[in-house]
C-alpha cells in the first residue's frame, strides 16, 4: 500500500504540468528539440601502407587501420549508409618519419595516394585531410622542434602549407589543420587560393585543447610525443574565453568550419562558440571518449547504444552542427 498523501486528497492543480508533454512516445517526439541525423556525422578513419591489412586498434575496439584496398571497400559501405564525409589519418612507418616531417608533403605519400584513390572509387564522399606534422615526425610533435625543445611556429606553418597544397592537389575537399600553430589558417587559405584551389575548404581545429583524451588516437598512429607535451600549442583545459579568441582569429583568417575538440568535456565551449559565429560548428568526439564508452560497455556496466546516442545528442544540443566520431558507422546503422 502506498501511503496516502495529502496532495492526492487535495490535488495540487498547478497550471503548468510539464509532464503532460512527456506522457507518450509520440508526444515526446513532437516536442523533441534536438535530433541526431546521419548528415551530422563525419567518420575519422585510419589508413596504413600495404595490402589486405585490417588491424584493430587495441585501445579503440571496433576501429581499424586499413590498407588502401580494404579502406576503399569500407568507405563504399560507409557512404551507402549515408555518411557524407570521412576524416583521414595516416599511420606512417618509422622509417619514413624524420625531424621535419618531409613525408607529409610527398605527392606520392600515403595520404595523397589514398585521397586520389578515394575520389576515384567513391567520388561523392567528402574527404577531409589532417594538416599537422605529428604522424610524420620522429619526435611526435605537431611542429618543428629546435635544440631546446621549443616548437617553432612560423617554420612549421611553411611546412603545413606545403602539406595542405599536396592534399588539395590529390583531391581533398577540405583540409583540416589540427596543429594549433598561430596564423596557419590564413597562410593555408592564401596558398590554396594562389594555386587555384579556391573550392578547397578549411575545417579549422580552432579550439583544440591539450587533452588526455587523445591517448588512444596516439596509439592508433604510434604518434605519442617522445618528449614533453603539447601544452605550448594546444589550449589549456581551464580556458573558455581563449577559445572564442581562437575561433575569431580562424574566421578572420578564412576558416569555413570551426571546431571544438574534445567534445564531451567541452560542451560549454561548443555552446559559446555556436553563439559567437554563424559558421558551421564541428565537435570532435575524440578517441578517449570513444574508448571509455567501449570499455564500460564491454564490462557490462552501461547500455552502450543508449550512452552513445545520449552523448552525441548532447553535443548537438550544445550547438554542434557536425560531429567527428568513431561511432559514425554504428550510429548510422542505429538511425537506419
Ligand atoms: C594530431 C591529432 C590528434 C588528434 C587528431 N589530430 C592528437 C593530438 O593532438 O595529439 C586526436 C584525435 C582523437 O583523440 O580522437 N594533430
Amino acid at each position: 500500500m502506498l501511503p496516502v498523501s495529502s496532495t492526492t486528497d487535495k490535488p495540487l492543480n498547478p497550471l503548468q504540468r510539464p509532464r503532460r508533454l512527456r506522457r507518450t512516445a509520440t508526444l515526446r517526439r513532437m516536442v523533441r528539440e534536438t535530433t541526431l541525423n546521419v548528415d551530422d556525422l563525419i567518420y575519422p578513419m585510419f589508413v596504413t601502407e600495404g595490402k589486405a591489412q585490417k588491424v584493430e586498434i587495441a585501445s579503440m575496439r571496433g576501429c581499424y587501420r586499413y590498407s588502401l584496398d580494404l579502406l576503399l571497400q569500407e568507405i563504399a559501405q560507409v557512404s551507402q549508409l549515408g555518411i557524407n564525409a570521412i576524416a583521414l589519418f595516416p599511420v606512417i612507418p618509422e622509417n619514413k618519419k624524420d625531424d621535419t616531417g618531409t613525408e607529409s608533403y610527398n605527392p606520392q605519400g600515403l595520404v595523397q595516394q589514398t585521397v586520389k584513390a578515394i575520389k576515384q572509387a567513391v567520388p561523392e564522399i567528402v574527404v577531409i585531410t589532417d594538416v599537422a606534422l605529428d604522424p610524420f615526425t620522429t619526435h611526435g610533435h605537431d611542429g618543428l622542434v629546435d635544440k631546446k625543445g621549443t616548437i617553432l611556429n612560423d617554420q612549421t606553418v611553411e611546412i603545413l602549407v606545403k602539406m595542405a597544397l599536396s592534399q588539395a592537389a590529390a583531391g581533398a575537399d577540405f583540409v583540416a589543420p589540427s596543429d594549433m600553430m598561430d596564423g596557419r589558417v590564413g597562410a593555408i587559405r592564401k596558398a590554396l587560393d594562389a594555386e587555384g584551389y579556391i573550392n578547397v575548404g578549411i575545417l579549422a581545429y580552432s579550439a583544440k585543447y591539450a587533452s588526455a583524451y587523445y591517448g588512444p588516437f596516439r596509439d592508433a598512429l604510434d604518434s605519442a610525443p617522445k618528449f614533453g607535451d603539447k601544452q605550448t600549442y594546444q589550449m589549456d583545459a581551464a580556458n573558455a574565453r581563449e577559445a572564442l579568441k581562437e575561433v575569431e582569429l580562424d574566421i578572420v583568417e578564412g576558416a569555413d568550419i570551426v571546431m571544438v575538440k574534445p567534445a564531451l568535456a567541452y560542451l560549454d565551449i561548443i555552446c559559446q562558440v555556436k553563439a559567437a559565429t554563424n559558421l558551421p560548428v564541428a565537435a570532435y568526439n575524440v578517441s578517449g571518449e570513444y574508448a571509455m564508452i567501449k570499455a564500460a560497455a564491454e564490462m557490462g556496466w552501461i547500455d552502450e547504444k543508449q550512452v552513445i546516442l545520449e552523448s552525441l545528442t548532447s553535443m548537438k544540443r550544445a550547438g554542434a552542427d557536425l560531429i567527428l566520431t568513431y561511432f559514425a558507422k554504428e550510429v548510422a546503422l542505429m538511425l537506419l
